[in-house]
């Protein structure tokens, strides 16, 4: 839990980081935008006032053109023309002079003729630039221009035009834009750490829930409904894995308490039968019946302690055939020669069908397998009854062998299990017949060391132990291992 704690500190100081990153990313990116989008207003400002100052230097060289060539007596006019021409232009001034120095035409305002003394007035005039006139605490944009229509007709037009909107524009886009870049920089923090939050969450609650699965509670699959959808395929992947493990586990304890329960009966057997021959004086006889009988229990231990390690080491793939060629058939025929002589005490016969088939495999554990089959098929088989064996090609890499006896049907739930160890469709039988439930696990662990496959089926009729094996072993061929 404490783990857990440290864990979630670690999650809020890496949102936070992650957050602020983000936020000064944002905030960077929208300060350089900002700079950009004012210096590009103030550039536009700027050019409307020139433009402003231009139209209107334009219009009053008209206008003194007019004056001197088609109506120089009313000069009246002419200054309701200007005062006209200036009323529709905010804070515009203009000061218009003659060669001689007469004033032509001021406005009220500024003292524009005030100019005249910069040194950079001149400049002005040569080059029909606009300059900066800062008077009196405001600022103004200026031009002059030198307007000769003849010799004698010589003026001097000077236009300002107050600076004052224009900063108070860009000012006011200043701070529109600050208090946006605050703004969108909170939001982007907020959303970041709701984000994290958000996505966190559930990994939280799903670790959780996974430290909370320990070898006492495997059974727990955690529930689909705690995540997020883009979450459910691992979830459901994690669930099919504890499932597999909870298999594993479950059968890694049955096979435990089935041992110690396989192996306690025969020790409680010589137990028993030892004291009773303790009890009393016994002739020679006697004591050789007791070691008798005790020795076909040692030979039943041995042989399950045989079986035991021969599974733990398939399990643990340390099998490893030693691969001969093999004829089936011959195999089989040698087999039905050794248990002759039991069969005739039952009266079962065999039949052996089908062709010779040569495959490559390990001799011992074949025989081994076979020998398991065929000492099932006729522990099963009623008095007077015949197994049937048939061998046949599946086609060029595969071939398949039945093992068929009649007797009575398994249950289709049953068929499945029979190769788990220690399992026996009639538990009762087992002082009858002298297996512990392990023979189909051995058969199944060979075949399968084989590179084979084995399922039974069953019916009124018989119950059938159906193998398919690869003719040869380092066969590998995907599209006939989708047959098996
Ligand atoms: N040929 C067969 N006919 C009917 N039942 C069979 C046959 N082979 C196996 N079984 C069933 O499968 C169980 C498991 O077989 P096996 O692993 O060989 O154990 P065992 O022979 O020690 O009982 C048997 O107990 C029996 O119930
Ligand atoms: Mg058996």
């Amino acid at each position: 839990m404490l783990s857990m704690k440290n864990n979630s500190h670690y999650n809020l100081f890496f949102s936070i980081r992650l957050a602020t990153l983000i936020c000064t990313i944002t905030s960077i990116i929208l300060f350089i935008l900002s700079y950009f989008i004012e210096r590009s207003f103030e550039n536009y400002t700027i050019k409307q006032n020139i433009a402003e100052l231009d139209a209107v230097i334009n219009t009053m060289q008209s206008e003194l053109y007019a004056r001197d060539y088609l109506d120089s007596s009313n000069n009246n006019r002419f200054e309701q023309n200007f005062s006209l021409i200036l009323a529709s232009h905010y804070r515009l001034f203009v000061y218009i002079e003659d060669k001689a120095g007469h004033v032509i035409f001021n406005t009220k305002g500024p003292d524009l003729l005030i100019t005249k003394q910069h040194p950079e007035f001149y400049q002005l005039m040569a080059t029909g630039k606009t300059g900066i006139w800062e008077h009196k605490n405001h600022s103004y944009r200026i031009a002059v221009a030198k307007i000769s229509l003849t010799d004698d007709n010589q003026y001097t037009i000077i236009a300002a035009i107050g600076r004052e909107q224009q900063s108070h524009y860009v000012s006011h886009l200043h701070e529109g834009l600050t208090i946006l870049i605050i703004i969108t920089s909170m939001i982007s923090f907020v959303w970041t750490m709701a984000a994290i939050y958000l996505t966190q969450k559930p990994i939280e609650r799903l670790t959780t829930r996974i430290q909370s699965v320990t070898s006492k509670h495997l059974n727990e699959r955690i529930p689909l409904s705690i995540v997020p959808a883009k979450f459910i395929g691992i979830v459901h992947a994690f669930n099919d894995m504890l499932a597999r493990i909870e298999d594993v586990f479950q059968r890694q304890r049955n096979f435990t308490a089935d041992i110690a329960h396989e192996i306690r009966t025969p020790i409680t057997n010589l137990v028993t039968q030892t004291q009773i021959a303790l009890s009393n004086a016994r002739t020679t006889d006697e004591y050789r019946e007791v070691l008798y009988s005790n020795l076909e229990e040692y030979e039943r231990l041995s042989k399950m302690i045989t079986d035991m390690l021969f599974l733990a080491q398939a399990d643990n793939k340390q099998l490893t055939p030693e691969l001969v060629d093999i004829n089936l058939k011959a195999m089989f025929t040698m087999i039905f020669d050794y248990f002759e002589p039991v069969i005739e005490d039952n009266n079962i016969s065999f039949d052996l069908e089908g062709e010779d088939l040569i495959i490559e495999g390990d001799r011992l554990m074949l025989t081994r397998a076979i020998y398991n089959l065929i000492s099932n098929a006729i522990r099963y088989t009623p008095s007077g009854q015949t197994i049937t064996v048939s061998l046949k090609h599946l086609n060029k890499n595969l071939i398949q062998f039945i093992v068929a006896n009649p007797g009575k049907k398994i249950a289709p739930e049953h068929l499945p299990k029979l190769f788990d160890r220690f399992y026996r469709v009639d538990k009762s039988r087992q002082r009858n017949g002298e297996g512990a439930g392990i023979g189909l696990a051995i058969v199944k662990s060979i075949i399968e060391t084989l590179k084979g496959k084995i399922c039974a089926e069953s019916d009124e009729l018989s119950t059938r132990i159906i193998v398919t094996l690869p003719i040869k072993n380092d066969y590998q061929n995907e599209d006939d291992k989708l047959r098996y």
